[in-house]
């Protein structure tokens, strides 16, 4: 049975996955580029289950030994022992691939790699291994801790012995493994980035407010959040990044971002987490 993960890349979806395996009993190796990253998610992380200890889902105690199974690293010399080494970078392919190539050479001969990419091609990712039979994509979905969705995608290299272990750990986690073939975008992203790249659209050109779009979403289709406020909530730099990679592998317009995202992400509005994206928050 898995004992110990790695996670690297300490951010919105590094933490929340970090959160669900410690929460299933697992230790977790939090591995992020500077000090400042490290300590910054730790936070997170503490906030987080300070909110699961309010909400009566553990206790304070339980609070504290899972923050005792955590250890925070700024190299990968640690990972050796890890049985799933989990990468959630920004989404910038030469960037995930450098990871891969240094998390290849630290990592077990028998550990499973997998990327969080929330678009690009597992195939391609997985040229950065040495065994790409060994390479898996397990999207998970923001919050990682509460979202019971993992999108497993499968690489034309990855092994039977890989999906079948990468199940049974996302189904370890409490969460729903849904397999799926390697394709820009895989499934969730292609029919999302489309309907928030219309609805930024939509708005750019005048047809209706965003407070409209969105109530539009919520009441229509019975969506949690309209697509203005979710993309907001994933971070514009995410959506947008997301959008150029499926745009540049199959050259479909819909996927091409609308101007005002692009705008907005010049501007360093990314949504929620920098404070102001379509929406301001406080
Ligand atoms: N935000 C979402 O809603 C969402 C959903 C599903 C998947 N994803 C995917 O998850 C990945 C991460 O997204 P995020 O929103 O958590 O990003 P984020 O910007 O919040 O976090 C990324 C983290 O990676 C760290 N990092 C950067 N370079 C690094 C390196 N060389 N080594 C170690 N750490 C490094 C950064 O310091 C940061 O802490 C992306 O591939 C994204 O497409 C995001």
């Amino acid at each position: 049975m898995t004992k110990e993960i790695t996670v690297i890349g300490v951010g919105q979806m590094g933490t929340g996955i970090a959160q669900s395996a410690l929460q299933a009993g697992y230790n977790v190796i939090l591995i992020d580029k500077n000090q400042e990253f490290l300590d910054k998610g730790f936070a997170r992380l503490t906030d987080n289950l300070g909110k699961a200890v309010e909400r009566g889902k553990i206790t304070a105690d339980e609070k504290a030994r899972l923050l005792g199974n955590v250890t925070l690293a700024r190299s990968m010399d640690g990972i050796g022992k890890s049985d799933f080494v989990i990468e959630a970078v920004p989404e910038i392919l030469d960037l995930k691939m450098d990871v891969f190539r240094n998390a290849d050479k630290f990592c077990s001969k028998s550990a499973i790699i997998a990327t969080n990419t929330s678009s690009i091609l597992i195939n391609k990712l997985a040229t950065a291994v040495s065994d790409p039979s060994r390479f898996i994509g397990l999207h998970f979905f923001n919050p990682a801790n509460v979202m019971k969705l993992v999108e497993v995608v499968v690489g034309t290299n990855t092994s039977q012995a890989t999906m079948s272990s990468s199940l049974e750990f996302i189904t370890s986690l409490g969460k729903t493994p849904v397999k799926v073939n390697d394709a820009p975008g895989f499934i969730s992203n292609r029919i999302l980035m489309a309907f928030i790249n219309e609805a930024a659209s939509d708005l750019q050109h005048g047809i209706a407010e965003k407070e409209a779009i969105d109530s539009i979403a919520k009441l229509g289709f019975n969506h949690p959040m309209g697509p203005i406020e979710l993309a907001d909530f994933i971070g514009l730099d995410v959506c947008k990044d997301i959008m150029d990679f499926i745009y540049l592998e199959t050259k479909d317009g819909k996927f091409k971002p609308a101007d005002i995202i692009v705008k907005l992400v010049q501007d360093g509005k990314l949504g929620r987490k920098s404070g102001e994206g379509f929406y301001k928050y406080k």
